[in-house]
Parts: structure tokens; sequence; C-alpha cells
């Protein structure tokens, strides 16, 4: 390896001691007898301090030639002092430059001098080089690594279902069509169908994180044409209740593995991330129209809760509830999906949930229909063709057990979780009504 320690792992044990450090160059002091070099990596900065008499002549010369965003590895003794502005400096011995950066450069990677975010996803690679962005992946890459954890030790088997599909999940029309040899095929909206046939076959709970496609016209801030789903299905429940329990524990697990393993990042973003208010409140469907309605808010029972009724229940249940997250369940069957089970009491009511955070819906799931000829029927209600799901049916004529699950949005739950408002900032390379390039 170039180096042998990043900025963050030289401590005083170190004083004294030969090290290597690479990294960009983020600024270049030239005081004359004394030259200074700021080298950025992963973990933070390094000093490099080359007084004129201490260090080769050829180190000295070439310092002042040195662009912003050149990438060097420098070799020399660290020294601990309570001159440099980090505690310690490193003197060189030598200096190697591995890579020249253009100038001028495209974006300010220190984010100093700020930039539109059309012209910071442009430029993405030097977008990130500011420890900023590098901060929020770095909390996605948790949050993902949170996410297996739980349900490793939740006993959930990971899978991973195809991308390229012949129906349309849901039965709605936002789904990207592609050519595949001389049929007509789709991206995937949803793993929906592929996981509750995982239910048939004894897995009894699996989870998969993969990539969902939605050909939304959207153009929002909370809308991307390809995100990352967090999915999850479990057999033998016996009501959605124990799937908002899991979903619950799944987010506190997620936001608390974020608290302890990413303070410095949080730091960096000057975000307190606290825990949420557990358990997490349950409203109905009924209820939240009820809010609504003395907000000044009316919504005809039947139709979804729209953008503007979340976000007024999302500033009612922090004010009233001190909860960040809650849940709505109950819905009505006709604002939701076939394969939710209704109420056998109340069949105009079924068994399908959101959560929400602070005003914005970072999952839906619901108990399922497991009953074949139900769901037959219910595929008709929503005016859509069984034979089209002919493949799915036939898992529920072999033995299908009661079950349910969830679908998690992860950039939903990243931008609500860090407070970001708009979800391109948490996506590497958001894929959105205009972009499709880098
Ligand atoms: O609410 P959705 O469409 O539900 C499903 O896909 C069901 N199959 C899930 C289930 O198990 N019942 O999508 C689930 C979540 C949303 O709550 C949201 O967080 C995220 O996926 N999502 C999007 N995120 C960003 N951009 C988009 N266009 C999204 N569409 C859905």
């Amino acid at each position: 390896m170039l180096r042998t320690h990043y900025s963050s792992e030289i401590t005083e044990e170190l004083n004294g001691k030969k090290v290597k450090v690479a990294g960009w160059v983020q600024e270049v002091k030239d005081l004359g007898g004394i030259k200074f070099i700021w080298i950025r990596d992963r973990e933070g900065i390094v000093q490099v301090t080359a007084p004129k008499k201490k260090v080769p002549q050829e180190i000295f010369k070439l310092i002042p030639k040195l662009n912003s965003e050149d990438v060097i590895v420098v070799e020399g003794i660290v020294n601990f002092t309570p001159k440099a502005k980090l505690g310690f400096e490193i003197i060189p011995e030598k200096l190697e430059v591995i890579s020249k950066a253009k100038t001028p450069l495209p974006l300010d990677p220190t984010g100093k001098v700020k930039a539109e975010l059309d012209t910071r996803l442009d430029n993405r690679f030097m977008d990130l080089r500011n420890p900023r962005v590098m901060s929020i992946f770095k909390i996605r890459s948790s949050v993902f690594r949170a996410t297996r954890e739980f349900f490793y030790k939740e006993g959930f088997i990971e899978i991973h279902t195809p991308k390229i599909i012949a129906t349309a999940t849901e039965g709605g029309t936002e789904l990207f069509p592609l050519k595949y040899f001389e049929n007509d095929a789709f991206l995937a909206q949803s793993p929906q169908l592929y996981k509750q046939m995982m239910m048939s076959t004894g897995l009894d709970k699996v989870f998969e994180i993969g990539p969902i496609f939605r050909a939304e016209e959207h153009n929002t801030t909370r809308h991307l044409n390809e995100a990352w789903s967090i999915d999850a299905e479990m057999a033998f429940i016996e009501s959605e209740e124990e799937v908002m329990d899991l979903l619950e524990r799944l987010i506190l697990y997620v936001i608390n593995y974020v608290r302890e393993n990413n303070e410095k990042e949080l730091k960096i973003l000057e975000f307190e991330l606290n825990e949420p208010k557990k358990p997490f409140p349950r409203i109905t469907y009924d209820e939240a129209l009820e809010i609504l309605s003395d907000l000044g808010k009316e919504i005809p029972w039947g139709e979804d809760i729209d953008t503007e009724g979340e976000k007024l229940l999302g500033k009612y249940m922090l004010e009233n509830e001190g909860a960040e997250l809650y849940f709505i369940y109950r819905y009505p069957s006709e604002a939701k999906p076939f394969y939710i089970m209704k109420y056998e009491d109340k069949p105009e009511v079924c068994k399908a949930f959101d959560l929400e955070y602070r005003g914005v819906e970072i999952s839906s799931g619901g108990q399922r229909e497991h009953r074949h000829d139900i769901l037959v029927e219910q595929i008709r209600e929503k005016g859509l063709n069984p034979e089209s799901f002919e493949f799915y049916l036939r898992a529920f004529e072999y033995g299908m057990p009661p079950h349910g699950g969830f679908g998690l949005g992860a950039e939903r739950l990243i931008m609500r979780m860090l407070d970001i408002g708009n979800i391109r900032e948490v996506i590497l390379f958001p894929r959105d009504r205009r972009r499709l390039v880098p």
C-alpha cells in the first residue's frame, strides 16, 4: 500500500516515527522559509510542515508547484507539537506526486464555495470529496450494514429476486419497458410478488435489499426513478401489527447503530440524531382523517392522504405526541394494492400500513391475502387480469401460510433520518426525470 496510516490513525505513540500518508492536496501555504501542505484523505486532514533547513531541497522546491487536488504520497516523521493546528505535523523526507489535477476545478471540494445541486451532481466524483457529502455516504453504508445485521439477528434469510420481469408488480403503470429478445419486459418496481412466493417455500422469513425502478414522471424532492428498497416478508403471522413491530425494531436498530457508530460523521453534518420516541404511535386511517379535518383539511374517505395532508399530520404528531415516527394503518381497501388482506368483518378496510417519518412516507406494508380464490377475486376487483399473475398465483395453490411484510425506501429513511431536504443528496448518482448521466 502506498500509505501506512490514514490521518485519523496518527496518534501520539507515533511521535518521532516514520509514516506514509496519501491523499488529495487541500491547500498549500508558502511562507518563504517554511511551506505547508494540507492533505485530505477519507478520514480527515494531515498537515505537512516543510522548514527549509530540515527537508530535502527537491521537496522544498516541489511544494509551490502543487495544485489543489493533486494526489500525493508523503513519507516523513510525525511530530506532535502544540504549534500545529491539528496537534501534529509531518516533516517530509519524500514527496511523490501520483496524479496531477487540472485547473480550474469544476467544484470546490471543501464546500466553502457553494454550488447548485445540479452542478454538484454533474461533478459527483468531486462533490464526494467534500467531507459533509462523504459523511452522508458513510452513514448510508452503516444503514445497510445495520439492516443486514438486524435481519440476521432476527433469523431472516437474504434473497435476491429478478429485476427483469414480465408482469407489472402491482398493476400500476409506473414501469420502465424494455426489450427482452423477442419479448416485452419491464424493470421491477418491487420484489413484492417474488418475496410473497418465497412464503410458500418454507423459508418463512426473508429480506431483500435491492434496486426498484419506477417510471414516475414526478419531479419532487422525494421521488427517484431508481431507488433502493429494503424488503421483508414473513410467514405464519396472525396480524399486520406483528409486521409493524418488526419494522419498528428495524428502524430503532438502524438509528441507534448510526448514533453509536457515526458520531464523527454526525458531527461533520452538525446533526444531532436522537433516538425516536417509542413505541411509534399507531393511528388508524380514520383517526388520521379526523385529525386532518380538525386542522381544516378534508380528505374524502377512501382517498390516499396527499403530500400536504402527510405534512400537516407530521407536524401534528410531532407537536402533540412528540413523535417523529408513527404508523397509519387500517387503510381503505380501495386505496391499497390487490395483495393486501381485507378485514373479514369490514371488507372496505384492509390490513395495510404506512410508516411516516416527520410527514414523509418511508415504508408501506401489511398482511397479505394468502387464500388463492379470494386473491384472484381481489385482482379482478382492481381491474387486472389474473392470467397475467399465473406464475404468482400458482404458489398459492399448493400450501401458502398467512404472511405479511413491508418495503422500506432506503433513501427516504436516510433523508428523513438526517433531515436532508432532497432525496438526490443521499444516493450516489440519482436517476430522475432529467438525469441519466453521470
Ligand atoms: O409504497 P410502495 O410503492 O410499496 C411497495 O412497493 C410494496 N410492494 C411494499 C410492500 O411490501 N407492501 O414502496 C415502498 C417504499 C415507499 O414507502 C418509499 O419509501 C419507497 O419504497 N419508494 C420510493 N423511494 C424513492 N422514490 C420513489 N419513486 C419511490 N417509490 C417508492
